[in-house]
């Protein structure tokens, strides 16, 4: 009896024979390839930027939380990278971690995933498992990756197979990693489902089966979504709690002792990063297409974008009691990666603070130890580096504005040379002459 596609794939997985080829080597990409080697699977990367390439084939990693050892370790075991689509025919499975951002018009751009995808398409070959792991709305890998593949003459679920598999990557995370965070599956065909399942069971203690790659795509929003909206909520009652001269943080901290059905979000500048701020709006646009407005997700979105601004009207307030005015003020805003010690700026709140402030004329810097300049970004271009926090600078600020409460800062240091501070991260907890909590 001949073998099947389904059984030659299987055992492959399980004696880790298994080429594993992971496309998009970003935050997610990168250490999802370092963990396929560890687990004992020989592992090719692919990305369109050489200079990443370059770093992961002489051993080095360009992420400040995973530590060059790491991949030089992976490097040695023959883990490779490159920029060559047409190597997509030497693995067994091709897994892709791409961007999924919104175009101008706030609406999903599936161009990364479909480009990469067309790209390797020419070289998939019979007895292939591929995933998309990239967040997405629900009906993407059956409706945009399913008929491209068949285009290719492979049936789904005979000759190749395919799964949605969400990334519940959370960068700096000390305490969970790909092994204790358990991985939700969906399959095209219960085939595919089988055979993702194996795979991802070998670098996973626990793979959640779910019965379409639909839900699968749609726990991932739903995750996300559930964040978006808790911190929506939180900024608000920020806000009324503000007006009625109450502590926010202590608020929280009460709520908190409430041991089951209540879970802590805090209040914060806005919120930043790959995921929070875009994925809401993936589903927003599918639902659309399904007559449904999505009001709740829609109304938290607006809050937290407005965020930044209400932070830096804080500013100007705090300033003119002082009687100054922010027009004529120097400014230090503290961290601007989206969240505590991590390097990334995506979508970051700080960046919006730094844009606002530097928009109304005031006299800006930043100190952030993960990003030592700013880049330019597709709408910022600050032309800014991080600073030295010493005596001097902090004396002549007239505001520090706390958007990133990274560890490495020394806040008692910071709170008794500063002028003014505006805590958007709860880091002053007690009642300090110079802090507005924010
Ligand atoms: N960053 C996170 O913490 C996180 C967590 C969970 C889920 N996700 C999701 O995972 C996906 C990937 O996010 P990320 O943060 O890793 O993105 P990223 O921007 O860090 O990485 C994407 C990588 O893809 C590469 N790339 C772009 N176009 C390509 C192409 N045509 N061919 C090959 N490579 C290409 C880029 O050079 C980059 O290295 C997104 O859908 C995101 O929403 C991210």
């Amino acid at each position: 009896m001949s073998v099947t596609a389904r059984e030659k794939l299987l055992r492959r997985i399980n004696d880790k024979s298994a080429r594993i080829g992971i496309v998009g080597l970003g935050y997610v990409g990168l250490p999802l390839m370092l963990d396929f080697s560890e687990a004992g699977f020989p592992v090719l990367g692919f990305d369109i930027d050489p200079r990443k390439i370059d770093f992961l084939n002489t051993g080095k990693s360009y992420f400040v939380h995973i530590p060059d050892s790491r991949v030089a370790s992976a490097t040695e075991r023959g883990m490779a990278a490159t920029t060559q689509y047409s190597r997509a025919g030497e693995t067994d499975v091709m897994i892709m971690c791409l961007p999924t951002p919104l175009n101008r018009d706030r609406e999903p751009d599936l161009s990364f995933v479909i480009g990469s995808l067309e790209g390797i398409l020419p070289f998939l070959h019979p007895d292939q498992l591929i995933c998309l792991e990239s967040t997405t709305y629900p009906g993407t890998t059956d409706e945009e990756i399913k008929p491209r593949i068949e285009s290719r003459g492979l049936k789904v679920g005979s000759d190749v197979f395919l799964v949605f598999s969400p990334e519940r990557e959370d960068p700096g995370n000390a305490q969970y990693s790909m092994r204790n965070t358990p991985k939700v599956i969906g399959g095209t065909t219960p085939a595919c489902l089988e055979v993702g399942s194996a795979l991802y069971g070998k670098i996973t203690e626990q793979v959640v089966p779910v019965s379409s790659t639909k839900a699968a795509e749609l726990t991932k929003l739903l995750e996300n979504i559930y964040r978006a909206v808790n911190i929506g909520l939180i900024n608000e009652l920020k806000m009324v709690a503000e007006r009625m001269d109450i502590d926010i943080w202590e608020v929280i901290d009460a709520a908190a002792t409430k041991p089951y059905g209540f879970t802590p979000f805090y209040p914060g500048p806005g919120y930043g990063g790959h995921c929070i701020p875009i994925d809401p709006f993936y589903l927003t646009w599918k639902a659309r297409t399904y007559g449904i407005e999505t009001r709740l997700i829609e109304v938290a979105g607006d809050i937290n974008t407005a965020m930044p601004a209400w932070v830096v009207g804080k500013a100007a307030d705090a300033l003119h009691a002082q009687g100054k005015t922010l027009e004529c003020a120097q400014v230090l805003v503290l961290g601007v990666a989206y969240k505590k010690n991590v390097d990334d700026v995506r979508e970051s709140p700080g960046i919006k603070i730094l844009q606002t402030l530097q928009d109304r004329g005031a006299v800006v810097c930043y100190s952030d130890p993960y990003v030592p300049i700013l880049r330019r970004m597709r709408e910022h271009d600050l032309k800014l580096a991080s600073v030295e926090i010493d005596t001097a600078l902090l004396s002549r600020m007239d505001c520090i504005i706390v958007a990133t409460d990274h560890d490495a800062f020394d806040y008692a240091f910071i709170q008794t040379h500063a002028k003014l501070i505006i805590d958007t991260r709860g880091r002053y907890r007690g009642n300090f002459e110079n802090v507005v909590k924010c």
